[in-house]
């Protein structure tokens, strides 16, 4: 066992509220002492709070205030969303001075570590800014949320109820595909029961299901008797956009994830690697996930 015990998820959005919610599920065992949610308003979330999750203001501006919100806490699970990323710089040096054993950095994604561009390079600064301050640190990749890219949201262009598909690209590049309950069990099983030193400065890969957006797809399809009206940007397209307009969501986020999957970029990690510090893991597969939504 890890001998973690207290627990600080910054943000709870998409991510941070499923990993909240799967830390006070330990609780009642004792694995788990407290979890506190540290959030710039704490108006809403009363779902949250009526599972015993206390929230936290916090002002990213104010660093004896960080302190001060981070007293007895052993890790720090960074949740914010891609907007929010260079908070973690503040978050990182006040979770150095109130002296955190652990840092779980923003990562929920492919691997970046070594990357320079966009959101990729940011999440790359902000690690090696941890290795600066000597907090040990670790990295969750996670591939994209199962649960998060088919539930509708307009800019990712899965209208699965309504019969339609945009892909950007090919569509036949390999892809790790995670649900986000499947996340939050991984992360807190590794806090929990890892060792600190086998969790310090290490990159852990998790996957849920390996496979090419035409066959999500397809087996959709074939397992609901739909047929999906599928349309699709080419790759000279995404390079395109990406080159021109780096800075805007659409295409500096949204195309250049899909340019990088394009690329060979969207798996987590070899399939030895990925699952490999929890054998009885039993993750969701992507289509199974997308059926429930
Ligand atoms: N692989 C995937 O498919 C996938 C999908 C979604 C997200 N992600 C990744 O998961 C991580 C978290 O994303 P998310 O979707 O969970 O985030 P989110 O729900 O969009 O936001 C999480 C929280 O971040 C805080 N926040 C927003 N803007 C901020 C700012 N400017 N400064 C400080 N805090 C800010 C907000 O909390 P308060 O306002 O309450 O402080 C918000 O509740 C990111 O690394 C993202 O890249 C991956």
């Amino acid at each position: 066992m890890s001998g973690f015990k207290t627990f600080a998820v910054v943000g709870a959005g998409d991510i941070g509220r499923f990993i909240l919610e799967e830390l006070v599920r330990h609780i009642p065992d004792e694995t788990v002492t407290s979890v506190v949610a540290l959030t710039r308003s704490s108006v809403g979330y009363e779902d949250l709070k009526a599972q015993g999750i206390v929230f936290k203001t916090i002002d990213y501006s104010d660093p004896a205030g960080l302190l001060a919100s981070l007293q007895g806490i052993d890790v720090v699970i960074s949740a914010i969303s891609g907007g929010g990323l260079l908070a973690q710089i503040s978050l990182a040096d006040a979770a150095k001075a109130a002296g955190i054993k652990h840092f779980v950095l923003f990562e929920y994604g492919n691997p970046t570590i070594g990357k320079t561009e966009g959101i990729f390079g940011l999440k790359n600064r902000v690690r090696e800014h941890l290795l600066a301050l000597d907090l040990p640190y670790s990295q969750f990749f996670t591939g994209a949320f199962a649960d998060w890219f088919f539930d509708g949201r307009p800019e990712w262009a899965f209208d699965l109820p309504n019969g339609k598909a945009v892909v950007r690209g090919s569509g036949n590049a390999p892809i790790s595909w995670t649900s986000s309950p499947d996340i939050a069990r991984y992360i807190v099983y590794i806090l929990t029961h890892l060792s600190p030193a086998e969790q310090k400065n290490t990159r852990f890969a998790m996957e849920g299901d390996r496979k090419t957006i035409n066959q999500v797809l397809e087996e959709y399809q074939t397992r609901t008797g739909k047929k999906l009206d599928i349309t699709y940007e080419s790759k000279e397209f995404l390079e395109k956009q990406v080159e021109e307009h780096p800075d805007d969501f659409e295409n500096g986020v949204i195309r250049r994830l899909f340019l990088e999957w394009e690329n060979g970029q969207g798996q987590t990690g070899t399939p030895e690697e990925v699952n490999k510090y929890w054998p009885e893991f039993r993750p969701a597969k992507v289509v199974d996930v997308i059926l429930r939504l």
